[in-house]
């Protein structure tokens, strides 16, 4: 087998899963990961303490590999909205980012411009279709703006910002914030570009909560200041009793207390799976099930929301179905699992996601398709 074939047997999921950019059910290898570390914690013994302790370091490498950059500029975080808030806390000048973002960028961006008092401004981008285009941010530039926060791929249409374009306009003297959720893992994509990526496991990654993470770029941790940091932040080794050490240069600066060691061990595995696996494999699994889940949709009329084109694209696909809480009732009731808001529904196949759910799902569209309209 190779090792694509091994990832893909880690899938083990019920048939209908389409959820994926909601939450990613376990790989049966961070199963076995939890199970294996929950029992050496259980011992007590100091031998197998420091060998739980060890996923920390195997985490950040990890992450590192998917992210590009060393192994020393990643922190755990709890979840990428932590991550958000370290590198959101210490911006001053106009910030902009997309009002219809995911709260954890627009509500972060509006609670650390509350603390700041006065200091940092959020400058709101709001295109009529929502995605952060080279184009829209250009529009709102000025002198004033002294970053961009960005969702790499959106969580509602699944629109791929172009991360090198936006870097190229921004210019060295802006910083280039990245919430890479929906693509850290599927998307093979360089995140150089970026100052600040930050992302967590329980997706794509299908690691479980309490598995964020999030690298700082040395031009990140020279700009953004003051720190919001705890004791794991410091300069000083060890634990600073006594003593008011001023912040690590390091990226641990933007870290608050001692991770968690049982969720660094399951990032650790489901991020090493990944790479093993390869992203560019895994992002062209996913890209053929768009594809047909597109084609599926299209076939019986139904709108596609989300981009088309498969460079501004990830694993999400968004339907404006005419009627959508009909057919969110049809995939409810056919075990088809999805995201319904409003008069949206996404679907978010993955790598692992089998025949039979597609299968399913045309079975559905059809239905959902072919029978007459009613209005009861
Ligand atoms: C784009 C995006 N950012 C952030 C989050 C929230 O992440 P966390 O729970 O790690 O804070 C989500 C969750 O769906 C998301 O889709």
């Amino acid at each position: 087998m190779s090792a694509f074939d091994d990832y893909l047997a880690t899938f083990d999921e019920e048939q209908g899963y389409l959820n994926w950019a909601a939450f990613g059910p376990l790989s049966s290898s961070v199963r076995d990961e939890v199970f294996a570390d929950a029992d050496l914690l259980a011992s007590g013994r100091p031998s197998s303490l420091a060998l739980v302790a060890e996923r920390v370091a195997q985490a950040q490498q990890a992450v590192a590999e998917l992210l590009g950059g060393d192994a020393a500029d990643i922190t755990l975080q709890p979840s990428s909205t932590h991550g958000l808030m370290h590198a959101m806390f210490g911006l001053r000048g106009h910030v902009m980012a997309g009002s219809a973002e995911f709260p954890s960028v627009s509500l972060t961006l509006e609670r650390a411009s509350a603390a700041s008092r006065g200091a940092l401004t959020p400058r709101w981008l709001t295109p009529d279709d929502g995605r952060i285009t080279v184009d829209a941010v250009a529009e709102a530039l000025d002198d004033d703006v002294t970053a961009l926060v960005v969702s790499h791929v959106d969580f509602r249409t699944g629109y791929r910002a172009d991360l090198p374009a936006l870097r190229e306009l921004l210019g060295p003297q802006r910083l280039l914030i990245v919430d890479a959720v929906q693509s850290v893992g599927v998307v093979d994509a360089d995140y150089a570009a970026a100052d600040v990526v930050v992302g967590h496991g329980y997706k794509w990654l299908r690691a479980g909560r309490g598995s964020g993470f999030a690298r700082f770029s040395a031009t990140a941790r020279e700009r953004i200041a003051p720190v919001l940091s705890g004791i794991t932040g410091s300069a000083a080794p060890g634990l600073p009793v006594d003593d008011l050490p001023a912040p690590s240069p390091s990226a641990q600066a933007f870290t608050v207390s001692g991770p968690d060691t049982l969720a660094a061990g399951r990032l650790a595995s489901g991020a090493g799976d990944v790479r093993t696996a390869g992203v560019a494999d895994i992002e062209a699994r996913i890209a053929d099930h768009v594809d047909t889940i597109i084609e599926l949709a299209d076939r019986q009329g139904i709108a596609v929301t989300s981009p088309r084109e498969r460079e501004r694209r990830a694993g999400i696909v968004a339907l404006a179905p005419a009627e959508p809480a009909r057919l969110a009732a049809a995939f409810a009731n056919a075990g088809i699992s999805i995201t319904a808001r409003g008069a949206s529904l996404r679907l978010a196949p993955h790598a692992g996601t089998g025949q039979a759910t597609i299968d399913l799902l045309a079975q559905t569209l059809d239905a959902y398709g072919n029978s007459p309209f009613t209005n009861l």
